[in-house]
């Protein structure tokens, strides 16, 4: 597998609301390896978008280093940062996030706008990102005419667009029936395999956990279940095997 894509590095943040300080992620470390979908459970509160939002950078921490994919996250400027969202990382949210006077094909072509790929190339890899979740023939909807896992499935269409290297995923299925949540979650595993890509994704749902190579669950801002990736048995119990062969 080589090069870990994916390397986070004590890292710490701490929210100050007022005199308050909560500790959201105390000296958290782990690694992603290319090609490996690692889940991240802990209950409500336990730091997970905390976490996803310092490896994508769209946080930074208080101590601690991420890279990603060669890129140091944690000291990037700005606009280093707004690249790297834009060609490394693709992310897709709870609430899908998509433009809602766009249409399906055109809210998965933003990225490829911002990053100036050409219409004529950018138009075939729309039809290619839609057929690949399941999508031909809706191309032109808008999202209010889209149920719920059709959008989450524009979503992550939107976030492959332009072949990120890392797809970050908060809570994916949050918003979804366990159904549609898992035909969600195993398209996730599906273009993790076909794409190549790396994926981290927030999850509570056991179902969805299971279809993970690695978990790893936050408690209070800390890490538990960093085990390696191979044959050796899972950290958690939801879908680990019993014991290493
Ligand atoms: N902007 C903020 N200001 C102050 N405290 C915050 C802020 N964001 C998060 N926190 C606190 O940090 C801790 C971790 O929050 P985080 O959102 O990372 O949890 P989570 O595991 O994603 O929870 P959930 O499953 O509910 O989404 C919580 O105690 C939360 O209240
Ligand atoms: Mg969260």
């Amino acid at each position: 597998m080589g090069e870990p894509l994916v390397v986070a590095e004590g890292l710490r943040k701490v929210y100050r609301s007022g005199p308050k300080e909560v500790v959201a992620l105390d000296g958290v470390s782990f690694h992603a390896v290319p090609g490996e979908l690692v889940a991240i459970r802990g209950r409500s509160g336990s730091g997970k978008t905390t976490l996803l939002n310092l490896v994508g950078g769209l946080d930074r921490p208080d101590a601690g280093r991420v890279t990603v994919a060669g890129h140091e996250v944690t000291a990037l400027p700005e606009d280093g940062l707004r690249v790297l969202r834009r060609d490394v990382i693709g992310h897709v949210f709870q609430s899908f996030g998509l433009i809602p006077i766009l249409s399906a094909a055109e809210n998965v072509g933003v990225p490829m706008r911002l990053a100036r790929v050409p219409a004529a190339e950018r138009e075939e890899r729309v039809r290619v990102l839609l057929s690949l979740v399941g999508l031909d023939g809706h191309a032109n909807q808008r999202p209010h005419e889209l149920s719920g896992g059709q959008r989450q499935r524009v979503a992550v269409a939107r976030a492959l667009a332009n072949r990120p290297r890392l797809l970050i995923a908060d809570e994916p299925t949050g918003q979804l029936d366990s159904q549609t949540g898992r035909q969600v979650m195993r398209l996730i595993r599906a273009l993790v395999g076909s794409e190549g890509v790396t994926a981290l994704v927030a999850t509570h749902d056991p179902g969805l956990i299971s279809l993970a190579d690695r978990v790893l669950e936050l408690r209070d801002g800390v890490l538990h279940g960093d085990d390696s990736r191979g044959d050796g048995p899972r950290g958690g119990e939801a879908g680990a095997s019993a014991a290493a062969p």
